[in-house]
């Protein structure tokens, strides 16, 4: 049985979060698995035990389905949603369902702000995120209309992903930014040179994605037959069969230590994020509810010094890419082609 999860704040402006969050992202899109009635019942559980378990800051996006990942919060959290810290992004435009560019045009953020409270049963997004910079409307013009937003009692809290240090402090310097999401885990730590640093100086809070290298830490996948047909895992670098044989030498190394700990290998890759400082607050995504059990259990799971150094170690050499070159010129190059 795991215990309660603590509230923490997240960054400066008074914004309170469970210790550790919920991805609600594979619900609905990215690793297969999630269509048909009996899983997007399984999908409602979790959140159902999330909230008995404190696991309330819930994390989704327009761009999950689209659209159909907002309308399944929406449905869970509906007549409750003042318990939970509902957390959306914007910033993609879309035609037929289908990503077509981005869109951060003040125009757009107000639409999607709109749009996002209905499918969410929600009169106010308690954290909106810039999902990712648009590169053909400054930064500023973004933040000026998430600003009035705020104002109008329409967004609670302001954040950014994957955005460039430059362009933090833009935004930063409009409106006060109260977290940054960024994929954040024992094999992805590129961030760790500027954008941390960057947002701890300005009391910006850390909200770490794919805290569990989307499932490969946990020691659940060792090969790319391991992922459905249609699960977008498949094209990702890191989710090849050499690069995962490569790589099991970290996932051999998380595992040794959980035994010695007597916890699963999610829970040791996840305790490694909680580690990392107050200011940070993992959001694994699961859409089942024992895997929300063993992630909120983590919370809890004391690594020693020499523990961190160990994973730290097993962490440093990684092969892949977390996204592929093409991918990330298209939705990261604002991040800087140097952390590609
Ligand atoms: N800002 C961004 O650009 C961005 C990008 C990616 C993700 N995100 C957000 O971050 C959230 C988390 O990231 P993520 O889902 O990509 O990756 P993740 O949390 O690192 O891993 C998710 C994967 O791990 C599996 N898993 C979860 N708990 C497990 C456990 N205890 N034991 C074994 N396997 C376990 C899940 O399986 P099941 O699916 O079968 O439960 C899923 O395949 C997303 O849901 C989304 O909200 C944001």
């Amino acid at each position: 049985m795991s215990a309660k999860l603590p509230r923490v704040p997240l960054g400066q402006q008074g914004m309170m979060v469970s210790a550790q969050g919920l991805g609600c992202m594979g619900m609905s899109a990215a690793y297969g698995g999630y269509e048909g009635e009996e899983a997007q019942s399984e999908a409602l559980a979790v959140i159902d035990r999330a909230l008995e378990l404190g696991c309330t800051c819930l994390d989704t996006a327009e761009v999950y389905g689209p659209y159909t990942n907002e309308e399944l919060v929406g449905r869970a959290i509906k007549g409750r949603a003042d318990q939970f810290q509902v957390c959306t992004k914007f910033g993609f435009k879309f035609g037929d369902g289908q990503f077509t560019g981005f869109d951060s045009t003040p125009a757009n953020v107000r639409k999607v702000c709109e749009e996002s409270m209905k499918r969410l049963g929600v009169d106010c997004i308690d954290l909106f995120y810039q999902h990712r910079v648009d590169p053909n409307t400054p930064i500023e013009d973004t933040i000026r209309e998430l600003k009035a937003l705020v104002e109008e009692g329409k967004v609670k809290y302001i954040g950014l992903s994957e955005a460039s240090a430059a362009d933090i402090r833009k935004a930063h310097a409009i409106h006060p930014i109260t977290a940054y999401q960024l994929e954040w885990s024992l094999w992805t730590r590129d961030a760790e040179k500027e954008i941390i640093p960057t947002c701890r100086e300005l009391g910006i809070g850390l909200v770490a994605y794919s805290p569990l290298g989307r499932g490969f830490l946990t020691g659940a996948i060792a090969k790319p037959d391991d992922l459905s047909e249609d699960d977008w895992r498949r094209s990702n670098p890191r989710f090849t069969a050499e690069a995962m044989e490569k790589n099991k030498v970290l996932v051999d190394k998380v595992r040794a230590i959980a035994e010695k700990k007597g916890c699963t290998a999610a829970q040791v890759a996840l305790a490694w994020v909680h580690h990392q400082g107050s200011d940070v607050v993992p959001i694994p995504g699961t859409k089942r509810v024992k895997y929300l059990l063993d992630n909120i259990g983590a919370y809890n799971v004391k690594l020693s010094a020499e523990d961190m150094e160990e994973l730290n170690f097993a962490g440093e050499g990684v092969a892949g890419d977390r996204y592929t070159t093409e991918h990330m010129k298209a939705f990261t190059f604002h991040y800087g082609a140097a952390n590609v």
